[in-house]
């Protein structure tokens, strides 16, 4: 049985004030509840790096995971601006999110690149998120399923299938993403089904049934659960509403029959 992750990706919001407040409430409502909801799903949180370790503060004795969004795929070196797997590792981070769609659109990464960070974060014993999505031209253009196949082979490329067992999926569709429209759960269950497909042929069957793979896109408290109850929905990677505890925690909570 995969457990199910609920993530939170705060992309680039909130001051060290706001975070420790947003992580204190969420503590609040989930502490109390983590000895029966941590056996049968995770929570993660990936602040932006600078508020790294004031959350790993507030997150101590706590039963959720620290993540971050990004990182640079070298240890050390001249790469001004950027973070790596170690200074991550040094703060308590076990997670990171790979190849956002607001990274390859915005900051130009590539699969080549991606794929080196993935490599790195399995290097460090940091579980990479690894994220695919098609754009709307792409889906109107019927390449969806083309797109996410290139991106999960070109991010998985060179790696054993004993490492692939240690990544993460999400799917989340660009078009989705921060716009309010939601991938219906069949849409979504379909490209899961088929990135699924598609990691049984490059991995074998039981690495493939063991890989998480998570959705994203307008992630709410009211649509999570329809979302979550799919055979190959195994969590959700939330934007927006992961920046409320309220909703964030509802999210959690889902129901997932
Ligand atoms: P929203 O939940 O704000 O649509 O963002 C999704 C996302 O990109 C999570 O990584």
């Amino acid at each position: 049985m995969r457990k199910k992750l609920f993530a939170a990706n705060w992309k680039m919001n909130l001051g060290p004030v706001q975070a420790r407040e947003l992580v204190r409430a969420i503590r609040a409502q989930l502490d109390p509840q983590f000895a029966t909801l941590g056996k049968e799903r995770e929570v993660m949180i990936a602040p932006p790096a600078i508020l790294i370790p004031a959350v790993q503060q507030e997150l101590a004795g706590a039963a959720i995971a620290l993540g971050a969004q990004n990182m640079h795929f070298e240890d050390q070196g001249a790469f001004t601006g950027e973070i790596s797997a170690p200074m991550l590792k040094a703060y308590g981070v076990t997670h990171v999110i790979l190849g956002h769609s607001e990274r390859r659109h915005i900051f130009g990464e590539t699969d080549e690149l991606i794929n080196k960070k993935v490599k790195s974060a399995l290097r460090h014993d940091l579980i990479p998120v690894l994220c695919v999505g098609e754009t709307l031209a792409q889906r109107e253009a019927g390449d969806t399923t083309q797109v996410l196949t290139n991106q999960l082979l070109g991010g998985l490329a060179e790696l054993e299938s004993h490492q692939i067992a240690k990544v993460t999926i999400a799917y989340e569709p660009v078009w989705a993403i921060g716009t309010g429209k939601t991938a219906t759960p069949e849409q979504a269950q379909r490209e899961h089904g088929a990135l699924r497909a598609t990691l049984i042929e490059r991995a074998g069957r039981a690495v493939a049934h063991g890989v998480r793979i998570l959705y994203g896109g307008s992630v709410t408290a009211e649509n999570v659960d329809s979302l979550v109850s799919r055979p190959d929905i195994d969590g959700a990677l939330v934007g927006g509403a992961s920046l409320k505890a309220d909703s964030f925690v509802r999210i959690v909570r889902a129901l997932t029959v």
